[in-house]
C-alpha cells in the first residue's frame, strides 16, 4: 500500500520530476522487495534463467542507475538504456506527457543519456548473479557513422550485459528508424555480430533488435528475413508508435513523439503475431507495448512472445503491477491447462481472449 500511495503522489508532479524521484528511490534501495521466483513462469532462454517473464522496458532506467532495485521489486529481468556513446542531453523540455484519460504517455526524450563510460562503471560493479540485465544501445544524434556507435555499444557492454538490444526504432532520433530497412539492417546486424564475436567471451550475449509498431507488411517481412538469415537472437516488438489513434481523448494527443500505453496495445500485439508468423516461431520474441494486466501478457505470450516488458503501466499502476500481473498470468495458465509458461508460447489466440 505505501507504494500505491507514493505512486499517487508522484502522479501529481510533472512527469519528468516524478520519473527522477522514482528512479532515485529505486537506486537507493527504497523500493518494494518481492521475490522474482515463480516456478511455473520460469524459463531458460539463451542459457539464461529468467525467474519470471516480466521485464522492465528500456527507457525508464536509461543510465543503469537502479537495475538491482527493479529486480528486487520482482521483475524477471531489466533492460537499461538506450545508451549513447557520448553524453547528450536530448530534446528540450517538456518532452514527456501523461495522457491520463487514455492510460498513455507521449515522449520525445531524444536519447538523453549520460553516455557509455558512466553506465559501464556502474554495470561493472553489479553482482552478475543478481538477475538478468539487458543493455539497449543507440547512437548519438550528431554522429554520422551510425554503425560505429552501435559497434561501440557492443564493445563496451558486451562483456557486462546478459543480452544486448540494438534500438533502431525510437521515433525521436532523426534517421534512426530508416535503419530498419533491409540494406542498412543487414549492414548493422553483421557489424554488431562481428564486434561481439571479436570480444571472444566465454558466454557471449545474445543480440536482439527492437522494432517499431508502424512498419508495413513488406517491411516486417524484410526484417523477419534478415533476422533469420543473419541469425539474430531475437526481436523486441515494439517501440512507441508515431500514429495517433482516433480514440485518444487527452489534451496532449497532438504532442510530437512516440505514443505508449493502452492505445498501443492492439497495434503491438498485431505486430508481434505477425513476426511470429513470418519467422515460423523460430525466433525468440519479446512483446512490449500497452501491456497492463496478466491477460495482456498472456495474450502476448500465446501470440508468440517468450518474454514481455512494461513501461507505461508501471507509471500508472506503480510497482503493485508486478505481483498483480504475475498472479493473474499464473491463474490463466492454470485455467487453460498449461503446466509451464513455455507451453503457452505461440499456442495461438483462442477467440475467447
Ligand atoms: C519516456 C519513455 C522513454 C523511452 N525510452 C526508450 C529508450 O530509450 N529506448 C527504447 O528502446 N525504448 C524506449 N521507450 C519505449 C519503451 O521501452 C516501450 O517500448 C514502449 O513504451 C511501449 O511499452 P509500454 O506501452 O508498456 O510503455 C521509452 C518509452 C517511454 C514512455
Amino acid at each position: 500500500m505505501p507504494f500505491d500511495f507514493a505512486t499517487a503522489v508522484l502522479r501529481r508532479l510533472p512527469p519528468e520530476t516524478a520519473h527522477h524521484l522514482a528512479l532515485r528511490a529505486m537506486a537507493l534501495g527504497l523500493g518494494p522487495r518481492r521475490s522474482s521466483e515463480r516456478p511455473r513462469l520460469a524459463q531458460t532462454l539463451w542459457g539464461r534463467r529468467f525467474p519470471n517473464p516480466l521485464g522492465l522496458a528500456a527507457g525508464l532506467d536509461k543510465d543503469a542507475e537502479a537495475p538491482a532495485g527493479f529486480l528486487a521489486a520482482g521483475f524477471g529481468f531489466v533492460e537499461v538504456g538506450t545508451l549513447t556513446p557520448q553524453p547528450q542531453i536530448g530534446n528540450p523540455k517538456p518532452r514527456l506527457f501523461r495522457l491520463t484519460e487514455d492510460a498513455a504517455l507521449i515522449n520525445r526524450m531524444g536519447f538523453n543519456s549520460r553516455g557509455h563510460a558512466e553506465a559501464k562503471a556502474r554495470l561493472a560493479k553489479r553482482d552478475r548473479g543478481g538477475g538478468i540485465v539487458g543493455v539497449n544501445i543507440g547512437k548519438n544524434k550528431d554522429q554520422t557513422d551510425t554503425v560505429a556507435d552501435y559497434v561501440a555499444g557492443v564493445t563496451t557492454f558486451g562483456p557486462l550485459a546478459d543480452y544486448l538490444t540494438v534500438n533502431v526504432s525510437s521515433p525521436n532520433t532523426p534517421g534512426l528508424r530508416a535503419l530498419q530497412a533491409k540494406g542498412p539492417l543487414i549492414e548493422l546486424v553483421e557489424a554488431v555480430k562481428t564486434a561481439r564475436d571479436r570480444l571472444v567471451l566465454a558466454d557471449p550475449p545474445p543480440i536482439l533488435v527492437k522494432v517499431a509498431p508502424d512498419l508495413s507488411g513488406e517491411e516486417r517481412q524484410a526484417i523477419a528475413e534478415v533476422a533469420l538469415e543473419h541469425r539474430l537472437d531475437g526481436l523486441i516488438v515494439s517501440n512507441t508508435t508515431v500514429s495517433r489513434p482516433d480514440s485518444l481523448r487527452s489534451a496532449h494527443r497532438d504532442e510530437a513523439g512516440g505514443l505508449s500505453g493502452r492505445p498501443l496495445r492492439d497495434l503491438a500485439l498485431a505486430a508481434l503475431a505477425d513476426f511470429h508468423r513470418l519467422t515460423d516461431g523460430r525466433l525468440l520474441l519479446i512483446g512490449v507495448g500497452g501491456i497492463e494486466s496478466g491477460a495482456d501478457a498472456y495474450r502476448r505470450i500465446r501470440a508468440g512472445a517468450s518474454l514481455v516488458q512494461v513501461y507505461s503501466a508501471l507509471v500508472y499502476q506503480g510497482p503493485g503491477l508486478i505481483p498483480r500481473l504475475l498472479d493473474e498470468l499464473e491463474s490463466l495458465l492454470e485455467r487453460d491447462g498449461f503446466a509451464t509458461l513455455g507451453d503457452a508460447v505461440g499456442a495461438g489466440l483462442p477467440s475467447s481472449l
